[in-house]
């Protein structure tokens, strides 16, 4: 149930008893940004089936159009023409809350010799962008920002320089700006990494014809001017959207949770590995690769087996990254792990979206969670049960979708103020989780 107040949707929300179901989801976002990007840029056509239905990935769509490149939909798929051109776009490109498409089109546009101005939302206007700046200006575009915020004036050059380039903090949006900006860069482009971060670049552009190599010290390179063939594809299913409900359904004793067709790239999935640490009954199968991309299927069976170690109850350093989008709800499902859990080493989430931290930290203390926030992370005790509360999601998709989830297995009733948000990476949320829940 939900209603609306000045224009915010407020979410009401109440504990439920198990998950059922069998369901499979709309496209991974992260890999439908960089799929429509190559799509653009490539010298055949390309058909995309199951693209995302996130808000974010409309963004990215739309800001290719502004581009003057023609997409057309034919029964829910995508069709690129081959060998599209860019035009300089006669409005700013519109990214609204989206950093992977600003930083990644950046990357992009970083080698057409034409100048484009990029813009966001008040969120993404106040997310740091020099760590795209530095790296594609050394490439040879220049870039006009405020103090290293959008909106960002990018003034490419159809000739860039390649670069090795290492990363002051993984982040796969950097890694992909520069892998694309590489392109069009004459020689190898390099990117080095002290932790990976997700591969979806690397693992498309091989699959799209222009091989990307991953070197012995986790750095990874190609070699430009280098053009993608378009290709036939079916997106996975958005892992990060399906950790949601593993997530209830492990919390609620007596589910049984099917999810098909999902991304099961080890950069994304590290979650479940996680979750299963913590005695969660959870197995993956039917374990296919679409474009060098494993997808699969993953059960979940209700309930916490088991009291994890001590080490697996801290999550840090180069787990940080593969987890980046997963540690609000790892910090709601760990008010749940006997002895608690604690995140170190992950400030990059004061960056987000929202500052992750605080609000992660704001909203269990609401809900009766004893937890202590730190520069780069948060403790939260654990086992302790959770009253229903006041959410603020300040506008963040992750954080309201992590709090539906605490909602479930909360005594009373739980308000998520400005749910709308959820939209930004999944639409479908709340009529799923309805569905799903049994009460
Ligand atoms: C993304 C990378 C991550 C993640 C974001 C999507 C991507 O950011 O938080 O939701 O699609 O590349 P960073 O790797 O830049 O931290």
């Amino acid at each position: 149930m939900s209603s609306n107040v000045r224009n915010v949707t407020v979410m009401k929300l109440n504990a439920a008893r198990q998950i059922h179901g069998r369901l499979r989801l709309p496209g991974d976002k992260s890999i439908s940004h960089r799929v429509a990007l190559i799509a653009a840029l490539a010298s055949g056509s390309s058909e995309i089936s199951n693209f995302s239905t996130a808000r974010d990935c409309a963004s990215t769509l739309t800001c290719l159009q502004e581009l003057g490149v023609s997409i057309e939909r034919h029964d829910q798929r995508l069709i690129f023409a081959g060998n599209q051109k860019f035009l300089a776009p006669r409005r700013p490109l519109d990214c609204g809350n989206s950093g992977s498409t600003l930083r990644i089109l950046t990357g992009v546009l970083a080698g057409y010799h034409f100048t484009a101005e990029l813009i966001g939302d008040e969120s993404l206007s106040s997310r740091p962008m020099r760590r795209i700046i530095e790296p594609l200006e050394l490439m040879g575009a220049r870039i006009e920002a405020t103090d290293g915020k959008a909106p960002l004036k990018v003034h490419g050059s159809a000739k860039l320089n390649p670069i090795t380039y290492k990363l002051p903090v993984a982040s796969a949006q950097v890694k992909s700006a520069i892998l694309f900006a590489g392109l069009n860069a004459e020689g190898r482009t390099t990117v080095i990494e002290n932790t990976p971060s997700r591969d979806h670049t690397e693992r498309l552009f091989n699959g799209f014809g222009v091989p990307v190599t991953t070197n012995s010290d986790h750095s990874v390179s190609l070699d430009g001017p280098a053009r993608l063939n378009g290709g036939v594809i079916t997106i996975p299913g958005d892992v990060s959207s399906a950790a949601y409900f593993v997530a209830a359904a492990m919390l609620l004793p007596q589910s049984q949770l099917t999810i098909e067709g999902v991304g099961l790239n080890p950069a994304r999935a590290a979650f479940l590995s996680v979750l299963s640490s913590w005695g969660a009954d959870i197995s993956t199968g039917d374990v296919q690769t679409e474009h060098n991309e494993p997808f699969g299927t993953i059960i979940v069976r209700g309930g916490i087996n088991g009291v994890a170690g001590e080490t697996e109850r801290t999550l840090s350093r180069a787990m940080i990254p593969s987890l980046i989008d997963e540690l609000p709800l790892l910090a709601v499902v760990g008010s749940q792990i006997s002895g608690g859990i604690r995140i170190q080493d992950a400030s990059e989430l004061r960056l987000k979206e929202s500052d992750r931290l605080a609000t992660t930290v704001l909203n269990l203390r609401s809900m009766g969670a004893e937890v202590e926030e730190f520069e780069d992370g948060l403790w939260v005790a654990g086992p302790t049960p959770l009253h229903g509360a006041l959410i603020e999601s300040r506008n963040d998709h992750r954080i309201a979708m992590a709090f539906a989830v605490a909602a479930l297995i909360a005594k009373g009733e739980t308000q998520i103020e400005g749910s709308e948000c959820v939209a930004i990476s999944f639409p479908e949320f709340f009529p799923l989780l309805e569905s799903l829940a049994k009460r």
